[in-house]
C-alpha cells in the first residue's frame, strides 16, 4: 500500500460521513424533482467529478449529465473574470439545472455560471455544493442543497484537489503546508 504525501494533513470529514451527507442531498434532489422533465445535472469540473459520480448513483430520476470548465483569467481573482475552458456540450435550453460544485468559497465562480446558464435560456437553475465556505463569501448566493458549512480551512481529498493534486484521496482532510511540519 502507499502512503499519502505529507501534506495531507488530519482527517476532517470522513469517508462515511461524506456518503450520508451525499444521500441525503440526492433524497431532496429526488422529492424536488420528481415531477420535473428535462433534469439535468450539471457538475463543475474538475473538482466535482467525485461528488457527481456518487450524487448521481443516489438520484432516482430520469436526469441527463453534462459537465462544464470555468477558469478565471490570471491574476484576476477577486475581480471575478472569468471564461468557459469547457463550454457545456450538451442542450441546455429549457433544462431544470442542477449546478453540482465541489465547494463555493467567494462565490464568483458561481456567480458567473449563473449568469452563463441564463443566456443559455435554461427554464431553471439551481445550486448544489458539497461544501461551503460561508464565512469567505464575496458575493451572496443561495445555494439551494449543501452538504457540509466549514469554516477557512483549505481542504484537500474527495476530488478537491491542491495544485491539481489529492482529488483521489477517498476522506477530507486539511492540506498541511511542508513548512508546518
Ligand atoms: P469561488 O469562486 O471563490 O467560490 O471558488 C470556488 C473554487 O475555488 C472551487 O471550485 C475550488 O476549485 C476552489 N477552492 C476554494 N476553496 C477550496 C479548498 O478549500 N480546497 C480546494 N479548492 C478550493
Ligand atoms: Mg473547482
Amino acid at each position: 500500500m502507499g502512503n499519502y504525501s505529507s501534506n495531507v494533513g488530519s482527517v476532517l470529514i470522513s469517508k462515511e460521513r461524506i456518503q450520508e451527507r451525499v444521500k441525503d442531498i440526492a433524497q431532496k434532489i429526488n422529492e424536488d424533482y420528481k415531477d420535473k422533465d428535462n433534469v439535468v445535472i450539471l457538475g463543475v469540473l474538475k473538482g466535482a467529478f467525485v461528488f457527481l459520480a456518487d450524487l448521481i448513483r443516489e438520484i432516482s430520476l430520469d436526469i441527463r449529465v453534462e459537465f462544464i470548465s470555468v477558469s478565471s483569467y490570471v491574476n484576476s481573482e477577486s475581480t471575478g473574470k472569468f471564461y468557459l475552458k469547457i463550454p457545456c456540450t450538451g442542450n441546455l435550453e429549457g433544462a431544470n439545472v442542477i449546478i453540482v460544485e465541489d465547494i463555493i468559497d467567494s462565490g464568483l465562480t458561481i456567480e458567473y455560471l449563473l449568469d452563463v446558464l441564463k443566456n443559455q435560456k435554461v427554464k431553471s437553475a439551481r445550486i448544489c455544493c458539497l461544501f461551503s465556505k460561508k464565512i469567505r463569501r464575496e458575493k451572496e448566493v443561495d445555494i439551494d442543497y449543501v452538504g457540509f458549512d466549514i469554516g477557512d480551512d483549505f481542504i484537500i481529498g474527495y476530488g478537491l484537489d491542491y495544485n491539481g493534486k489529492f482529488r483521489n484521496i477517498p476522506f477530507i482532510a486539511t492540506y498541511k503546508d511542508d513548512k508546518n511540519l
